[in-house]
């Protein structure tokens, strides 16, 4: 469906070669590059901070999707927005005041968007959908690339697009999506769907057409 947009993770791209990976897999039909800044503290894993986002953004001609999974967030938020995210998505687990971090977010000039880890439940945003851009529905347990997709989350993907009805709201999915679980989630109503693994697995910027026969099989 040419509708649903992929946003490959470059979690899974050369860490050495960022700028051409990025460049290779929008050349090769990437909708949205997928951006995931670790603390070290909320996940058990350390990434990118707001520096190297600045540097990639040169090379994101679409939409850079960006994945903050870091606590509190309130204190980075500026730092992620002035590095150039358009979208800046934070967990719902993250602080005490989720509204407050999205007002901020939209005030930096970014679209907002929320995580929901596979224990939080879609009653915690029902009351602020207006404040949303974006519903991240975890399908893995955040940290790391090429873990499991977790089958019981398609049933919160669909909960997920019945809540949100007609508002501009995107629901994107994140962990374990490949060719066999993208059907899913797509079917159940996610339209944004991040891929790592499944996107960088066998290619490089020397081989990039290896990208693009993976991002048409999910
Ligand atoms: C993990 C990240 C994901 C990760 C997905 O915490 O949020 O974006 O890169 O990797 P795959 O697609 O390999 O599960
Ligand atoms: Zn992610």
């Amino acid at each position: 469906d040419r509708s649903i947009k992929i946003a490959p993770s470059i979690l899974s791209a050369d860490f050495a070669n960022l700028g051409a990976e990025i460049r290779a897999v929008e050349a090769e039909g990437a909708d949205w590059i997928h951006v995931d800044p670790m603390d070290g503290h909320f996940v058990p894993n350390l990434t990118i901070g707001p520096n190297v986002v600045a540097a990639i953004r040169p090379h994101v001609t679409t939409f850079m999707d960006v994945h903050l999974m870091i606590a509190p967030a309130d204190p980075y938020i500026e730092a992620f927005a002035k590095a150039g995210s358009d979208m800046i998505t934070v967990h719902a687990e993250a602080g005490p005041h989720l509204h407050r971090t999205l007002q901020s977010i939209r005030g930096h000039g970014a679209k907002a968007g929320v995580a929901l880890n596979m224990t939080t439940p879609l009653s915690h945003i029902a009351h602020i959908l207006d404040a949303i851009d974006l519903i991240l529905v975890m399908t893995i347990n955040p940290g790391f690339g090429g873990q499991k997709f977790t089958r019981s989350m398609v049933e919160k993907v669909a909960e997920a697009r019945a809540m949100v009805g007609d508002r501009p709201i995107h629901i994107e999915v994140d962990g374990g999506i490949d060719p066999a679980t993208a059907p899913l989630v797509a079917g159940a109503g996610a339209d944004v769907l991040v891929a790592g693994s499944a996107v960088f697995k066998g290619g490089s910027v020397e081989r990039p057409q290896v990208y693009g026969e993976n991002i048409r099989a999910i």
